[in-house]
C-alpha cells in the first residue's frame, strides 16, 4: 500500500524478473536499446557526469573475440544471448559536464581535475548507472544476464581504450529454457536497515 508503482511494474521491474541465465533466440533491435537507453538516461548521477558507457557487440567476430575473454561459466550464455552489452566507465566525463551541468560550469576544474577522483566517480556513478540499465531491460519485456565473471582487463584492451574502464558485460534477450534458479533468499529488512 506504500507503494504508488502499479503491481503490475512491480513485479515487471523487481519481483518476477529474475538474472537470466539463458535466451530465446529472438533478437534485440537498437531501437528497444535506444528506448531503454532513453528511459534510463535520467537515473541520478553526481554532479550529472553521467560517466556509464555502452558497447553493443553485435557481430559475429565481435562476440568471439569477446567470448574468449568471459569466465568459463559465462562463455556459452555470452556466445548464445540475442545482444550482450560492455558497460564501461568513461574516465574523463568531466570533459562533458559544461554541458551537463550548466548551472555550475566550474565544477569541471573545481572538483575533477585530477585523474584518480575522476575514476572513482566514474566507476561509483557508472555502476549506478549500470543498475538503472538492468532495470530499463526489464522495462522493456526483457531479461538481463549481468556479469563481473570476465577478464576485465583483457576486455578493456580487446574493445576499449585507456580511458574506459569495463565494469560488467550484460548479456539481454528473452529468457530461454531453464534461465534461472530458484530465487535466492534475500536479507530481510531488519538485517539491513539501521535507524539512528
Ligand atoms: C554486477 C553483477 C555481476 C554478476 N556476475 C555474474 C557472473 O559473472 N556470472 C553469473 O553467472 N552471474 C553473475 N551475476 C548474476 C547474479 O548472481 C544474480 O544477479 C543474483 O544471484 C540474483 O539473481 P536473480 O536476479 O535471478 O534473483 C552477476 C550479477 C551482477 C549484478
Amino acid at each position: 500500500m506504500s507503494l504508488v508503482l502499479d503491481s503490475a511494474a512491480q513485479d515487471l521491474l523487481f519481483r518476477e524478473a529474475r538474472t537470466a541465465n539463458s535466451f530465446s533466440d529472438e533478437p534485440v533491435t537498437d531501437e528497444q536499446v535506444q528506448a531503454i537507453y532513453d528511459l534510463v538516461k535520467f537515473g541520478p548521477t553526481a554532479f550529472n557526469g553521467t560517466p556509464l558507457r555502452i558497447t553493443l557487440v553485435r557481430s559475429p567476430e565481435a562476440r568471439e573475440r569477446l567470448v574468449k575473454h568471459m569466465a568459463e561459466g559465462n562463455q556459452a550464455k555470452t556466445a548464445a544471448a540475442p545482444l550482450v552489452a560492455i558497460l564501461s566507465a568513461d574516465n574523463e566525463f568531466h570533459e562533458e559536464l559544461p554541458r551537463l551541468l550548466p548551472h555550475f560550469p566550474p565544477a569541471k576544474d573545481m572538483f575533477f581535475s585530477e585523474r584518480p577522483v575522476r575514476e572513482q566517480s566514474a566507476l561509483v556513478n557508472a555502476a549506478l548507472q549500470a543498475a538503472y540499465f538492468i532495470v530499463g531491460v526489464r522495462a522493456a519485456g526483457l531479461a538481463a544476464g549481468p556479469m563481473t565473471g570476465a577478464d576485465l582487463v583483457g576486455i578493456q584492451k580487446e574493445f576499449l581504450d585507456a580511458d574506459h574502464t569495463p565494469i560488467m558485460v550484460v548479456n539481454i534477450g528473452k529468457p530461454g529454457e531453464a534461465a534461472w534458479f530458484d530465487r535466492s533468499p534475500r536479507l530481510s529488512f531488519d538485517e539491513v536497515i539501521t535507524t539512528v
